[in-house]
């Protein structure tokens, strides 16, 4: 939640910054702001609500300065209103910082604060970091850096933050401990940022921060300590993400952009991870732990959100190919349960940011048990993937569409291409059968294009149920998780009422619901339940509901009992969840942009979920 950026070098720091914040807006738009500094002159600015309002008011006023901080926030204390906004100063106006993460001792320290006589502006728990500073400055630390090391001792949670001093004008301090934070490099200049798509227009060399790790950059020398002040080696990483990867590219907005990168995205999959010559799978990342995947016996994932859902797929397909017994859990939920797991048990960890908070904790956990750590991730360098023995790129590209769309795709395909590829190693799978799985993996490309072309009569759709505002979504076996997925992105994005079940427990509570207001999307492609599921979809039109069926090419007679359809290519079960996603991304895609939802903002929500 909420993203950071910091500059110096000798450009101009507030367009840096507005630049910066555009790319990192997608972490949080309750509010944004800037503080720079002009020799020793602080200047401060923040605006309630996108970074539109602070640009219109940097139009009429620029500010000055080569050095400089900025926010966007996502409210965790405190209201979104002006005061709370991002950056905060101390009583003197001297220091300024930025935050993301959440001080869970503020209450204490800023009472004792208080008591010594620190006025403070805002009800935020990030507010009390500069108060601190200005305290330690105060009682005998020799400059800023002294400081903010006395202050990180103080403070306890989750921070990523920055912090600059008008009286040492050429000098920004940032420090990591559980919020993500990079150092990029560039020529003559330093940035600090929550993520590298932030800064990639300006350099491609950053420094993944690690937990307890302080940035002193003075003019442009770089020293990383350890928060005891003892400086540390660092490597420099190159980060091969497009920087039109993180562009909308002429589409009305990044979500619809990054449907249509998802058959490219899978083929890049593919040619990465087969070898097309004898249609082998090729996982070195799960090779590293080969002898450890062997001898397990199960399979734990968790993930939250999305990730969840792909993981949903993933305990089904594991168990299908390789006859290991797999579970899926819900991150927040898994981290405080008593889990019993056997010896040599492998943990896949599934996120696309890999930051999120309770993904990690739970990792964390899995691993003092002496569990496996595998982890499937979209961003390179991220807190998760430097916590597991092993990781599985995605290689999704950035994501920043709050809804998430192309990573669920990724992960989908390469959780099959681990499912198959294990099913191999574990001899569950024969060569032909392998062989086969592969060339029908192969196909999905070009299937997906062919879903895409139908994005028209989709639309058209969405208009027709743009004003429902009750959904449910239905599907069976491996796609009970492609329901999930489908109810969660109406949900994010047109803020409608979406729920979604296994199909076969309509009866047992949901159905007493359905009316004609009622809509409800029924994915039923060629499957071993699809006569269940044309008897469920019957069941809602006799209660007259209204039936938006997904269903697979050539089937005609499903048009006779449902509103609309819409086809999907033939494809055996076990792979149709990668199908039947891009008409529920886009569904609910339509249905947000007609009932004039932010798509790629939606209220409330935040890409990265860094707290609790
Ligand atoms: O980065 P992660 O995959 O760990 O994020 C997990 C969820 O926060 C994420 O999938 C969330 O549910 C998205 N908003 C879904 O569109």
């Amino acid at each position: 939640m909420c993203g950071i950026i910091g500059y110096i070098g000798k450009r101009n720091v507030s367009r840096i910054i507005i630049e910066s914040l555009e790319r990192l807006e997608y972490r949080g738009y309750d509010s944004a702001g800037l503080a720079t500094l002009d020799g020793n002159d602080l200047y401060l600015c923040r605006e309630v609500g996108s970074l539109e309002n602070l640009k219109a008011v940097l139009k009429d006023y620029p500010m000055k300065g080569s050095l400089g901080i900025g926010h966007t926030r996502w409210a965790t204390h405190g209201e979104p209103v002006r005061v709370n906004a991002h950056p905060h100063v101390d009583c003197s106006e001297s220091i300024a910082v930025v935050h993301n993460g959440i001080i869970e001792n503020y209450l204490e320290l800023k009472e004792k604060l208080q008591s010594s006589g620190h006025i403070f502006k805002s009800e935020t728990d990030s507010e009390v970091i500069a108060h601190l500073v200005e305290d330690y400055l105060k009682n005998g630390a020799a400059n800023l850096e002294q400081a903010v090391f006395c202050t990180l001792m103080d403070i306890q949670g989750a921070y990523a933050l920055a912090v600059m001093r008008k009286q040492e004008p050429r000098k920004l301090i940032a420090a990591r401990n559980g919020s993500p934070l990079i150092v990029g490099i560039g020529e003559g200049e330093t940035f600090i940022a929550s993520d590298a798509p932030a800064i990639i227009p300006y350099t491609r060399k950053v420094v993944f921060l690690d937990d307890y790790q302080v940035v002193v950059v003075e003019d442009d020398i770089l020293t990383i300590s350890n928060i005891n002040g003892t400086p540390v080696n660092y490597n420099i990483s190159t980060v091969d993400w497009d920087v039109n990867a993180a562009q909308k590219n002429g589409y009305p907005h990044f979500m619809l952009k990054e449907i249509h990168e998802q058959p490219q995205i899978v083929k890049s999959i593919l040619a990465e991870k087969i070898d097309f010559r004898n249609l082998d799978l090729k996982v070195e990342e799960l090779l590293k732990i080969k002898s450890r995947i062997l001898q397990a016996h199960q399979v734990i994932i968790q993930a939250c959100g999305t990730s969840f859902h792909a993981g949903m797929v993933g305990e089904l397909a594991l168990e299908y190919f390789t006859n290991l017994h797999a579970d899926v859990e819900i991150s927040s939920e898994f981290r405080y349960k008593h889990f019993i797991a056997e010896p040599g048990s492998l943990i896949i960890s599934i996120t696309q940011s890999g930051e999120t908070a309770d993904t990690l904790v739970a990792l964390k956990k899995a691993k003092q048990k002496g569990l496996s750590t595998f982890s499937l991730c979209n961003v390179v360098g991220s807190s998760i993937t430097r916590e597991s023995d092993s990781v599985f790129y995605i290689h999704a590209g950035p994501e920043i569409g709050v809804a998430s769309t192309k990573a669920y795709t990724a992960q989908l395909f390469c959780l099959y291409i681990i499912a198959v590829y294990l099913g191999v190693l574990k001899k569950n799978i024969k060569p032909e059968l392998k062989n086969n799985l592969v060339k029908e993996l192969t196909l999905i490309p070009a299937l997906m294009k062919k879903v895409l072309g139908v994005e028209q009569q989709i639309a058209h759709c969405a208009d027709k149920y743009a004003a429902f505002d009750d959904f449910y979504y239905l599907g069976r076996g491996v796609n009970y998780p492609s329901a999930l997925e489908g109810a969660l992105k109406l949900k994010e994005i047109a803020y409608i009422h979406a729920s979604a079940y296994p199909a076969g427990e309509m009866k047992h509570g949901p159905i007493a619901l359905v009316n004609p207001n009622l809509a409800a999307v029924c994915i039923a492609p060629r499957s071993a339940t699809y006569d269940k599921m044309l008897s469920n979809i019957q069941e809602i039109k006799a209660r007259k509901g209204k039936v938006i069926a997904i269903a697979t090419e050539g089937d005609e007679q499903i048009g006779r009992f449902v509103d609309d359809v819409i086809y999907i290519p033939d494809i055996q079960e076990i792979f149709s969840p990668l199908l039947v996603a891009l008409p529920l991304q886009l569904l609910a895609y339509y249905i947000a942009v007609k009932r004039g939802c932010n798509v790629d903002k939606p209220k409330n929500l935040a890409k990265s979920v860094t707290v609790e």
